[in-house]
């Protein structure tokens, strides 16, 4: 089972959830720093305060990803760091951070993926509003062309956001993530700035002369619970109506106005239902439509959901009225998540089918199992399982067609794991917090075995 010649493999990371160091080089405060230091959000009172420290160890961690082979490394930039308020003064200290990690990088012969946004806003732009405000979507991409002017002499691939859906309806809709508000019609409200920044500093981005733009997205392929087992199972009507509404709301929420300047019904419908469509201005949807060139897919788990009639919308997700999510029948991670691999081949026949001008980056894929080092090594076979699964599939998706360009394993590290603490363990490298030693778990020497192989 061999890749193509030029298949990308790599690992990602994101900034709140490694760095540490909340108060060095003049860094502002983020929504996660205030989020997790107010008791009952995250388990345990965790914070991002230190997480692994990568901020003075990020020497030692470009090491570790050369010796595991690693052609190319996401990781996220702090707002915060590089603009301490979200607006304003540029911070050179927080920047040059990043100026540093990018040089070690190419050094190691290891492209840089930067991710402009992964959920770490200034603080200060979430007391005028956050998301829900549409000038943090100006403000993004005056930060966003902050970070190219000092980096894009050296760095190629850029996304402008991780997951929009999580920040909107996460953020802003059920408050389990930062700002932790409760507010369905300020979660769709949100999901629009969020694309509206994404458009504005993408444009931003190309004009600047960057060669790969890409917005990375949490995807799930939506299924009933007949259709976890059986891909050929045939949904009635009434499920097959809210399998198409979710993965609306999901996916082509996102999807659709970056690459069709259009909203789906579905979305119209339940911001009509929630506070209005008010939000989407005339020429918004082209601002947003803006040339792109990848789109990355952040898969873990298929949603699975089946006609509930008569139940009120979750909190996470308006216009889900009358649906009923399901559990699958499937072996689960330590985050109770079901494995089900072949979920991320149909997620990806389907994106490429409908998205057929992007190519399609695997961005995040990995799991959380209660690992344990016993002298010195990590026996963590189930991850090793769960990748080689999900690693057939995506091999599997490429032969039925779809222009897939690589590949990357949520996480490098053991981190933050947001509002579950530390006590969820993603990465293919250990870190016991206490010491800050990095072990390899036995998934990173078999990723690095297939990385040399470019396959199985
Ligand atoms: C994704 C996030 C990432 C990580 C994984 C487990 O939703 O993008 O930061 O927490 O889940």
């Amino acid at each position: 089972m061999i890749f193509p010649e030029d298949f990308v493999w790599g690992a990602a990371t994101a900034s709140y959830q490694i760095e540490g160091a909340v108060k060095e080089d003049g860094r502002g405060q983020s929504i996660w720093d205030t989020f997790s230091h107010t008791p009952g959000n995250v388990a345990n009172d965790d914070t991002g305060d230190m997480a692994c420290d990568h901020y003075h160890r990020f020497r030692e961690d470009v090491g570790l990803m050369r010796e595991l082979r690693l052609a190319a490394y996401r990781f996220s930039v702090a707002w915060p760091r590089v603009q301490p308020d979200g607006a304003g003064p540029i911070n050179p200290r927080g920047l040059a951070f990043y100026d540093r990690l990018v040089d070690e990088l190419l050094a190691a012969d290891i492209s840089p993926y930067i991710t402009l946004y992964h959920w770490d806003l200034p603080q200060a732009l979430e007391d005028r509003g956050g998301w829900t405000d549409r000038d943090t979507a100006h403000r993004f991409a005056d930060y966003a062309q902050a970070v190219y002017d000092r980096l894009g002499d050296r760095v190629e691939h850029w996304a402008t956001l991780n997951e929009p859906w999580v920040a909107a309806f996460l953020g802003y809709g059920n408050g389990v993530h930062a700002p932790g508000r409760r507010d369905p019609a300020s979660a769709l409200r949100s999901a629009h700035h969020l694309l509206l920044g994404h458009g504005l500093a993408a444009r931003r981005l190309r004009t600047s002369g960057a060669r790969s733009i890409m917005l990375v997205v949490n995807s799930s392929p939506v299924l009933t619970p007949a259709q976890v087992n059986d891909p050929w199972a045939v949904p009635g009507d009434a499920d097959a109506a809210v399998v198409e509404r979710v993965h609306a709301l999901l996916t082509r929420q996102f999807l659709d106005p970056a690459l069709y300047g259009t909203y789906p019904e579905e979305v119209l419908e339940a911001a009509a239902r929630n506070g209005g469509t008010g939000h989407v201005q005339d020429g918004d949807l082209a601002l947003i439509n803006a040339p792109i060139d990848l789109v990355g897919v952040n898969y873990y788990n298929p949603c699975v959901v089946e006609a509930g009639p008569g139940l009120p919308a979750d909190a996470a997700w308006p216009g889900s009225e009358g649906v009923r999510f399901a559990q699958a029948d499937a072996p689960t991670t330590a985050m109770g998540w079901p494995i089900v691999p072949d979920g991320l081949s149909r997620l990806l026949v389907r994106l490429s089918r409908d998205y057929p001008q992007v190519g399609l980056m695997v961005t995040e894929n990995g799991a959380a199992f209660d690992d344990v080092v016993s002298d010195g090594r990590v026996h963590d076979a189930e991850r090793v399982a769960y990748l080689d699964g999900h690693l057939r599939e995506v091999h599997r998706a490429i032969e039925a067609g779809a222009d897939l360009r690589g590949y990357l394993v949520w996480s490098l590290l053991d981190n933050f794991e947001w509002a579950e603490g530390y006590r969820r363990r993603f990465g293919i490298v250990h870190v016991d917090y206490a010491t800050q030693t990095r072990t390899p778990k036995d998934s990173a020497l078999w990723y690095r075995d297939v990385i040399t192989g470019n396959g199985f």
